[in-house]
């Protein structure tokens, strides 16, 4: 089976990408990462990258509209025939310009909540605790033109404690948003991912019934 080409985008320490080179490297997700972007020169995911052999590349958002830069990088990753792009802790909008491309996001809450513009990272865990709530967890969602508003892959729950704190609690979240992308990444790639209007479904063999 070929493996599917994705691209990353990131702006900071990659950790998420770090996650799924592992994963491809132990033979547990079939994919290749043929391009990782950022727009941040400094960021450490681009290390870990050239680490990697991953080809890497800065493309700058400075003084560029959002359609602009996101043509820009559409066009690197058409080059490269990638079919998924994960957004592994970009901090900017990316307007999808190419209908064959999926997009996909990992986002650190329980989405509608703690979302949009400028919520992202620990803003996002300092909100929540500071709201009181008593969950929290992640969300993996296909990209559409708005902040965190596309159709919801998956999302998993984090408790938090009486004692938590919001540096615990991105340590917590960080933790399973590895899982679900992962998992998410593979019910992806094995087709097994519907979209319906806002709606995703997932079949599972002993249970497409209930699913679909
Ligand atoms: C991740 O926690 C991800 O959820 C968050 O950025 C972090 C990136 O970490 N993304 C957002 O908040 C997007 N709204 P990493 O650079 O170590 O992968």
């Amino acid at each position: 089976m070929e493996k599917m080409k994705i691209g990353v985008l990131l702006s900071g320490s990659g950790s998420t990408l770090q996650s799924m080179i592992d994963h491809i490297k132990n033979g547990q997700l079939q994919a290749e990462i043929v391009a990782v972007i950022s727009d941040n020169m400094k960021a450490y995911g681009l290390e870990r990258a050239k680490d990697a052999g991953i080809p890497t590349m800065v493309v700058s958002l400075k003084g560029k509209s959002v359609d602009d830069y996101s043509k820009e990088i559409c066009q690197v990753l058409e080059n490269k025939d990638v079919k998924l792009v994960v957004l592994a802790g970009f901090l900017h909008k990316y307007m999808n310009q190419n209908k064959d491309m999926s997009v996909i996001n990992i986002h650190p809450s329980l989405l509608p909540a703690f979302a949009g513009k400028g919520m992202y990272g620990s803003k996002v865990h300092k909100a929540v605790i500071a709201r009181g709530c008593k969950l929290s967890g992640c969300t993996l969602h296909f990209v559409n033109d708005e902040y965190d508003e596309g159709p919801i892959i998956a999302q998993d729950i984090v408790k938090i404690s009486s004692v938590e704190t919001f540096e615990t609690l991105q340590q917590k979240v960080q933790a399973q948003e590895k899982l679900t992308l992962i998992n998410g990444l593979r019910d992806i790639i094995s087709g097994k991912v519907k979209r319906r209007g806002n709606t995703v479904f997932i079949t599972r063999e002993s249970q497409s019934s209930d699913k679909e």
